[in-house]
């Protein structure tokens, strides 16, 4: 009995400390906002079934886009920013309309897991 106690698996560490960026994103509902390893804000939104991330930056004036977690505007079409409403395409963050038109959100690579957790870098 002690044999199989030593020879048990044993959890990762580094995985048990790892925790998902938001457990679930609802469509058209607020970002998650969290930190790059970098210690950059960012956020993440669900737009049309795909999880989209970029740094919480705006290529106008520098501030966050969110105001508490909101990002998508009204109509659900497009992010906006909260400071001056500049919008942006939701799947490739061009500004497509407001004081920084053609500039661009830079992207956070993210990934979704089969039970809707969001998770940082690229799927692997
Ligand atoms: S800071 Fe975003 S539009 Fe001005």
């Amino acid at each position: 009995m002690t044999e199989a106690a030593t020879t048990a698996p044993q959890p990762d560490p580094s995985a048990a400390s790892a925790l998902p960026l938001a457990t679930s994103l609802a469509e058209g509902g607020l970002a998650a906002r969290f930190n790059t390893p970098e210690g950059v804000p960012a956020f993440a939104v669900r737009w049309q079934g795909a999880v989209h991330a970029y740094l919480n930056q705006c290529p106008h004036a520098g501030g966050p886009l969110d105001f508490e977690g909101q990002v998508l505007e009204s109509s659900g079409r497009f992010l906006m920013c909260a400071r001056h409403g500049a919008i942006f395409e939701p799947d490739t963050g061009k500004c497509v309309g407001g004081p920084c038109r053609g500039a661009r959100l830079t992207p956070v690579a993210v990934h979704e897991k089969a039970d809707g957790s969001v998770w940082p870098g690229a799927a692997g």
